[in-house]
């Protein structure tokens, strides 16, 4: 006969079999071995044969409260983009990038990592939480979508064949991390296939295409013959002797060295390098990884990196 706690034990396990259903790595991931190489897909997150979709994907590790408790400001009445950032659009974005490993590399500790290293110069990017701000200065991360006053519309004439300015059109700072420039603006349209150079509001109107323009950023070498962020954190990166030279080495600190070059590194121990580690280390502590795993200072600033792209080069990206 079945005792009363018998049957109460027996629904709460069919319960917990449910839930386990919905999100469990088998209902949903595809698996085959292509020459020996195991890939999968996992439903939209991870939607093209890839090594990187046997891992966990980013929602299966990064959860929306994670998001909300990163970015606990952002809707506040003084923030600037009220409303228009969320979790969906950063999952949605990623999306593309999944497969490609971000988010995906190593694991769960690497994985996390990244999610946070990203988010980190995202949240610094655009930020409002300057001096004495309710919450503590990180707290204010995507509070803006898109530079308040230009002070022009960041057209370069040198760029007229391949990226032309279209009349009237504003290549301002918008979006996760920032875009500046028409040069920009075209290089991210033309990589994800959205006439930018024509319409750079966009980005400052959708909240996924932001996402997708940082993490493209992220994901690509500035360069030929360069790294990523991606590889330079991840680990995928080798330096070579003149890296080794300009104390170029894998981690954070050199994705900070990619992403902004001298503005930011091989200055000493500078505010706006100091501000996005903060960031860094703020949100491993929120997504309760801890700042400890966050490595050495060698690791973590380029305050003695020399820059990958030197100021002779027009940078990718360039601050307000
Ligand atoms: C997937 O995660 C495992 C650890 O769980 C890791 O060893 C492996 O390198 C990861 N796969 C890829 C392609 O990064
Ligand atoms: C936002 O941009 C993405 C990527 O280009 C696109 O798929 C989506 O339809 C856009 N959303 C809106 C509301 O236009
Ligand atoms: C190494 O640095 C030197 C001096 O800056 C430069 O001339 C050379 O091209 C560099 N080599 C590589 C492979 O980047």
């Amino acid at each position: 006969m079945w005792t009363t706690r018998g049957v109460a034990l027996l629904i709460g396990l069919l319960v917990v079999n449910l839930v386990v259903g919905i999100n469990s790595d088998d209902s949903t991931r595809l698996v085959k071995k292509v020459k020996g190489v195991k890939v999968c897909i996992k439903d939209w997150e991870c939607n093209r044969w890839s090594k990187f979709c046997c891992n966990q994907t980013i929602s299966e590790n990064f959860q929306v409260y994670q998001f909300e408790n990163l970015f606990s400001k952002r809707n506040s009445p003084v923030a600037h983009a009220v409303g228009f950032w969320d979790y969906q659009s950063f999952i949605i974005a990623s999306a593309i990038y999944q497969p490609l490993g971000f988010g995906t590399t190593g694991g769960k500790l690497m994985q996390m990592k990244e999610v946070a290293a990203f988010l980190a110069h995202v949240g610094a990017k655009t930020s409002c939480g300057y001096g004495v701000a309710t919450g503590g200065p990180l707290a204010w991360g995507l509070c803006y979508n898109k530079e308040m006053s230009p002070s022009q519309s960041y057209c370069d004439d040198s760029y007229k064949f391949e990226f032309p300015c279209t009349p009237g059109a504003q290549y301002y700072g918008r979006g996760a991390i920032p875009i500046y420039w028409n040069f920009n603006y075209g290089a991210v349209g033309k990589a994800l296939d959205v006439d930018l150079l024509n319409h750079p509001e966009y980005i400052e109107q959708n909240a996924t295409l932001a996402f997708m323009a940082a993490m493209w950023r992220w994901m690509t070498p500035i360069k030929k013959l360069q790294p990523s962020a991606h590889e330079v954190f991840v680990g995928g990166w080798k330096p070579t002797k003149n890296d080794t030279l300009a104390k170029r080495v894998p981690g954070f600190g050199a994705t900070m060295n990619i992403l902004y070059g001298e503005m930011t590194c091989g200055q000493g121990d500078i505010d706006p390098m100091n501000t996005i580690i903060s960031h860094y280390l703020y949100y491993l502590d929120l997504m309760g990884v801890g700042r400890e795993e966050a490595g050495p200072n060698e690791v973590l600033s380029c305050a003695e990196q020399g820059a990958f792209n030197p100021a002779t080069v027009a940078p990718a990206t360039s601050s307000s």
